[in-house]
């Protein structure tokens, strides 16, 4: 069953007639089935960032339509859409993101506060995602007390407490050491296996897509290729860099 489906965006910055104008997406269709693990790389410019952030309703695309779970959210209001993320989608970044004034297990709830849901409810909520993560221990720290590792760890808890349809990821493994690097993606993969997450993430990184079920390769705002994982996370590795070298990669870019 698909939970995401779009067609035909494109996405055009500025005035459409004015010559400044950047074409940011050419015309995309998109699928995710649930439970798919997928990762979208591609040159820096090509599109990445814009297309997740249509695909998850916090950009409108210039054409085109987006479904999430039956709904066409390029359709909602500020106020629809707005609720419609907090509720039902999960979202990490490359910066995590984390309210400073808030201890972990405080920023790991803010979804159910904001929604009003019942106090213990929400204890038994964070202490589950919390010990999947193990970050149990560090509930009551504040974010500067902690790990890069640990923070986005805990922004991977915090994407999963409202129980999305889907979580989206952008970069989370961008301002991490591989070490930490390593453990964000092992919860990713974690949560894909066990609670058949459907995950939707960008990355510039080989080794962190390589933990992912299929990489999409976007250039120049369009979808140019496709690998899917049929053995072990090495294998896939060798064979996401033999398409990067294909649909030139960051190195080309510089
Ligand atoms: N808010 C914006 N206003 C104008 N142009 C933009 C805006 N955001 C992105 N662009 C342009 O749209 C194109 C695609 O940008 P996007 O951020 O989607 O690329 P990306 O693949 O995520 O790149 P990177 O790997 O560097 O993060 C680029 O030419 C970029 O300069
Ligand atoms: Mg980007």
């Amino acid at each position: 069953m698909n939970v995401l489906e779009a067609k035909q965006l494109t996405k055009i910055y500025g005035d459409v007639e004015s010559e400044n104008a950047t074409k940011a997406l050419a015309g995309v269709d998109f699928k995710v089935e649930e439970g798919e693990f997928v990762a979208i790389m591609g040159p820096s410019g090509s599109g990445k960032s814009t297309l997740v952030s249509i695909l998850s309703g916090i950009t409108e695309p210039t054409t085109g339509s987006v479904v999430i779970k039956g709904k066409r959210i390029d359709q909602m209001n500020r106020f629809d859409m707005a609720l419609f993320r907090r509720r039902s989608l999960g979202f990490v970044f490359q910066e995590f993101n984390l309210l400073d004034s808030l201890t972990i297990k405080e920023n790991i709830i803010l979804p159910m506060v904001l929604d009003k849901k019942d106090g213990s409810a929400m204890d038994q909520k964070a202490a589950e995602v919390m010990k999947l993560f193990e970050i149990d221990h560090i509930g009551d720290k504040y974010p500067y007390e902690i790990s890069g590792g640990q923070q986005q760890r805990a922004a991977v808890c915090r994407s999963l407490v409202n129980d999305p349809v889907m979580v989206f990821a952008d970069e989370p493994t961008g301002n991490l050491d591989s070490k930490s690097a390593n453990a964000v993606m092992n919860c990713f993969k974690k949560m894909n296996d066990e609670k058949n997450t459907t995950i939707l993430m960008v990355t510039h990184d080989v080794f962190a897509a390589s933990f992912c079920k299929k990489v999409i390769f976007i250039k120049d705002g369009k979808i140019c290729l496709e690998v899917a994982s049929n053995g072990t996370r090495k294998e896939f590795f060798h064979r996401i860099l033999d398409c990067q070298a294909v649909v030139g990669g960051e190195n080309n870019d510089l």
